[in-house]
């Protein structure tokens, strides 16, 4: 294979139609609610890439620049010839930090769900790594896939899994999502994640309801998707933004509010939305250093260091297999 070619794919895309009784089951629940995975078409990956710019939104700014003044303890962490997977790619700015601090990667395996984000990432970490094999995978990380084979040999797997997108997931998903993880990984390997964590209200509300309006754009962004992708008819201009912390649950609830009263059609079924009522969109779990450290633990991995900002507004964890 030529140095500067994006070895291929191994591609088990979802399509929207896959997920429709899903996606009408949770529009049919006593609370709706749609996962947030489904942000992240072409146009929801890119707004989602301004969102990671904005004043407000403290974490991916603040998770670069632990990884950047850590990287020499995390590189020793991981080690020589790992193989590293990361799960939900984006468009992979964290990833050159990472790598570049690396002794000697073995290969890098992005799974991502959003195809074109995927291979454009990639390739271009192809062209700035060239001796790294760069094996990317187009699938939903919830659901366990199969690891390509590495040209070279390596040391052990280790996931990597910034952005605290963990915190997407209720603490029952998290852990199944981390058991799944632990067995990508195998008994010598090794977890890297970014954990937002619990802080003052004010801050963490500020950074979902940011004043460009670029969340508001990305979480309306997902019925526009429904309307191109299932035939729905939502109307746009009739839901609105509204994000708040639940300081109960530790955590960020997103969602659209319907406006009027109305019904809207979708995939051969009516819904009907009474003045006011919401959509659940998505949740990002807050963790207390100690409550993550549980959530591991209940799926078989030990947390073995954390790095956090002075300010304490989130960390970088590395986890090992435990024993
Ligand atoms: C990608 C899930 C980590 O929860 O902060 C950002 C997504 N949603 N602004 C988060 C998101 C609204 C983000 N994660």
């Amino acid at each position: 294979m030529p140095q500067d070619a994006v070895p291929e794919l191994s591609d088990y895309q979802p399509t929207l139609a896959d997920d429709r009784d899903a996606i009408v089951a949770g529009l049919s629940a006593a609370q709706k609610h749609l996962a947030p995975k489904y942000f992240y078409d072409a146009q929801g990956s890119a707004l989602f890439d301004r969102i990671c710019d904005l004043p407000e939104y403290y974490p991916t700014r603040t998770e670069l620049a632990i990884m950047d003044e850590r990287a020499d303890e995390i590189a020793a962490a991981v080690g020589q010839h790992a193989c590293l997977v990361e799960f939900g790619s984006g468009s992979s700015v964290k990833i050159r930090l990472l790598l570049q601090g690396l002794d000697r990667p073995a290969a890098y395996v992005p799974v991502e769900i959003s195809r074109g984000h995927l291979l454009e990432a990639a390739g271009e970490i192809s062209r700035e790594f060239p001796a790294l094999e760069v094996l990317p995978v187009c699938a939903d990380f919830t659901q366990p896939f199969e690891l390509p084979t590495t040209r070279e040999p390596m040391a052990r797997v280790v996931a990597w899994f910034p952005g605290s997108t963990i915190g997407n997931f209720e603490p029952d998903e998290a852990r199944r999502l981390l058991e799944v993880m632990r067995q990508q990984v195998g008994d010598a390997g090794g977890l890297l994640i970014g954990v937002d964590l619990q802080k003052d209200r004010g801050v963490l509300e500020r950074a979902y309801n940011d004043a460009a309006g670029v969340t508001a754009e990305f979480n309306l962004n997902l019925l526009r998707r429904l309307n191109r992708e299932l035939g729905a008819n939502f109307d746009l201009r009739a839901f609105r933004h509204h994000a708040h912390y639940d300081a109960t649950h530790g955590r960020i609830e997103m969602n659209l509010v319907s406006l009027r009263a109305q019904q809207v059609s979708l995939a051969g079924t009516v819904v009907t939305f009474d003045e006011g009522e919401r959509i659940v969109t998505e949740y990002s779990h807050k963790f207390t250093r100690e409550g993550f450290a549980e959530l591991a633990a209940s799926a078989g991995f030990h947390v073995e260091q954390v790095w956090t900002d002075a300010d304490a507004l989130f960390s970088v964890q590395w986890l090992e297999a435990a024993a």
